[in-house]
């Protein structure tokens, strides 16, 4: 049956009905496992299909409240601490969760917080992600001309950090220190949700998702999940003379849980 599967590419009907009786069988299988075994077994849970999955070609607004619902009990208290203009929130419903939303266009420093030790049930981080963040003069900054909202959404207008290091370096550099006090602040086996995109900088691939996670853990977290937000829409079109690199279109939410060092 699964050969002719394979090769009957065309007939999706025939392949469907062969992944109906295939699963029948595994389910038939599995009962009749536990009865070779002898062993009385209760499975708990419900059979279901709508579960959460790790990728969907959707918006952050769809994706986190999906990231909270599997990972932070209501009534917890999370403190989004780049919040910007609350874009992640607009899904979530408002008594699900103790918010205490802040931002640097509010006055306060995602790597300085105002929460005592082992306090909070959840950090937000959602930095400025890319490099072009990052510059040393405010008149450098990414999104400028046209792209003037994109610049307002995603970062307060001025550089974001005055640190030695550059470009991409800077970034990374951002997120460990803001994932420093993300675990001075939370408690024990809190949740810190993190929002970041892969970028090529200096014609050269950083895979920031892979060096955040490295860092994190050796920060003392664990990494419980991973999500990928994919974009419908097409990224704006841009000169290149010969394109080197797959263009980003998509973003990640990490999930980490805070470990006793
Ligand atoms: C990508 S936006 C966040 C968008 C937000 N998640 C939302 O749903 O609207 C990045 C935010 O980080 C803020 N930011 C930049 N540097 C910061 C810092 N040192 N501390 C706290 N927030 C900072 C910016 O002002 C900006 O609002």
């Amino acid at each position: 049956m699964w050969k002719k599967c394979q090769t009957d590419t065309l007939s999706l009907k025939y392949a469907k009905k062969c992944m109906t009786e295939v699963s029948v069988i595994n389910s038939r299988e599995s009962a009749e496992e536990k009865t070779r075994s002898g062993k009385k077994r209760t499975r708990n849970g419900v059979t279901t299909t709508d579960l959460i999955f790790s990728a969907y070609v959707s918006i952050n607004a769809e994706v986190f409240p999906k990231v909270l619902a599997l990972h932070v009990p209501k009534g917890s208290k999370v403190a989004d601490v780049t919040f910007g203009k609350g874009i992640f929130w607009t899904k979530v419903p408002k008594d699900h969760y103790d918010l205490f939303p802040s931002d640097i266009k509010s006055g306060t420093d995602c790597r300085n917080l105002p929460y005592v030790d082992g306090s909070i049930d959840c950090v937000v981080l959602d930095p400025p992600y890319m490099e072009g963040f990052y510059r040393r003069k405010g008149t450098e900054l990414a999104g400028s001309g046209t792209h003037q909202s994109f610049r307002s959404t995603y970062s307060n207008g001025e550089h974001t950090s005055t640190g030695p290091l550059k470009y991409h370096r800077q970034v990374v550099s951002f997120y460990v220190d803001a994932g420093k006090e993300a675990y001075r602040v939370l408690k024990t086996d809190g949740i810190f949700i993190v929002k970041c995109q892969d970028e090529v900088s200096s014609n050269t691939q950083n895979l920031t998702h892979v060096e955040l996670i490295g860092k994190y853990e050796s920060q003392g977290f664990y990494t419980k999940d991973l999500f990928v937000v994919v974009r419908s829409n097409k990224p704006s079109i841009s000169r290149v003379i010969k394109q080197e690199h797959a263009r980003k279109n998509h973003s990640y939410f990490l999930v980490f849980k805070k470990k006793e060092r």
